[in-house]
């Protein structure tokens, strides 16, 4: 701001008061950064500046007058205040409108207590300006703070737990973020549990213990599954049937630490350690011996191998509609480096109807992402 030339018709006293407001009206006026583009060499002349934004003059009239006014001082703080809710208010929506969250709602999740924070800023090369970046994070609800849910959880009852959670994703999310420690995905009595090459079972020779073999259902070997994980197999091979796709029997369900022990050795007779790998799990480390594993097999008339699920219409029925009674294809194709496992088709998981439910909206192709864990490929 330049110096004030004096008017010679002001009095002293006037003069004074004159300097008083103008003082007042330099502090009130905020700077007026230019706004240039960011690689700009010459920003433009004040005066330009001042024909492009004739609203100066006027705002700076206005708190001149206001100033002599009484009440000034406490419109003044009023203003302050004012400027800094429209300041806030105008990140949030800025905020808000790169998150791709409306204003209203980023706010409302704010006043709703949940944690807001700022990532960012990203580059913007238009306006050269950082934008903060707002996300709504939930506090700290956890489903370990449900009585319903652990009392659930004490009770061995998988699905009222997840249903006590909000559902499969909610349940999935929960444990996912880490939010719920009080769900162990290494306990081998969850239908929701996780073996893998880096997960082995604890401990290694567990035995599940409601194992039952599945009512109406071709059973190459005297195989049982737990007893949830039969009675859907039930219904998914009726469900089959009656669809139109055939007869699924199955060969392999439940196997013992011993009886891994002779698959994987058999395996590595054949094709050595390498090959046994991608195949078959070594002891401790098979989802079947959860008794939540399942290989089927196509049979028309008299049954054919694993290796004809894939391309069979029992196959393709199973890959639609396994999820709707609790099943997931555990090893799909071209996830190996995270399974650890070339594609079984024949081998189905059940992780309960919640559960399998999220896995399938969620597009998810294996347990180890659907739950956030690390990948798997090797021991
Ligand atoms: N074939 C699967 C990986 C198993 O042996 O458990
Ligand atoms: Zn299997």
């Amino acid at each position: 701001m330049g110096r004030v030339i004096p008017d010679p018709e002001l009095s002293p006293r006037r003069a004074a008061r004159a300097e008083a407001e103008r003082l007042a009206t330099a502090a009130l006026t905020l700077p007026q950064t230019p706004v240039t583009e960011p690689n700009s060499p010459t920003p433009p002349s004040r005066r330009a500046l001042r024909a492009s934004s004739p609203s100066t003059r006027s705002v700076r009239t206005v708190f001149a007058d206001t100033a002599s006014n009484p009440t000034f001082r406490r419109r003044r703080l009023g203003a302050g205040v004012a400027a800094v809710l429209v300041i806030v208010a105008g990140g949030v929506a800025i905020g808000a409108a790169v998150s791709g969250v409306s204003g209203e709602a980023a706010t409302s999740a704010v006043a709703d207590g949940a944690v807001a924070t700022v990532t960012g800023p990203p580059a913007v090369p238009d306006a050269g300006l950082p934008v903060p970046q707002l996300a709504a994070v939930a506090a700290t609800a956890t489903p370990c703070d449900d009585p319903t849910f652990t009392a659930a959880l004490s009770a061995g009852d998988d699905g009222a737990a997840i249903a006590a959670a909000g559902g499969g994703s909610a349940f999935r999310e929960a444990v996912a973020s880490g939010i719920a420690p009080c769900v162990s995905l290494s306990d081998p009595d969850r239908q929701w549990v996780v073996v893998n090459k880096q997960r082995p079972l604890d401990p290694l020779d567990y035995r599940a213990g409601d194992l039952v073999m599945p009512d109406a259902v071709r059973a190459l070997e005297q195989s049982a599954l737990r007893q949830a994980a039969a009675g859907a197999l039930t219904t998914l091979v009726r469900a089959a049937a009656d669809a139109g796709a055939g007869e699924i029997g199955y060969l392999s369900a439940f196997r013992s630490f011993s009886t891994q022990q002779s698959t994987y050795a058999g395996r590595v007779a054949v094709g050595g350690v390498d090959e046994a790998d991608r195949e078959s799990a070594r002891a401790g480390y098979s989802e079947h011996q959860t008794g939540l594993a399942v290989d089927i097999v196509p049979c028309d008339g008299s049954c054919a191998t694993l290796d004809d699920v894939a391309g069979s219409r029992q196959g393709a029925w199973v890959r639609e509609h396994a999820w709707e009674y609790g099943f997931i294809t555990r090893y799909a194709e071209g996830r190996e480096s995270v399974s650890g496992y070339e594609p079984e088709a024949w081998h189905l998981r059940y992780i309960g109807p919640e559960l399998a439910r999220a896995y399938h909206e969620g597009g998810y192709t294996t347990l180890e992402e659907f739950f956030g864990l690390p990948a798997a490929p090797t021991y």
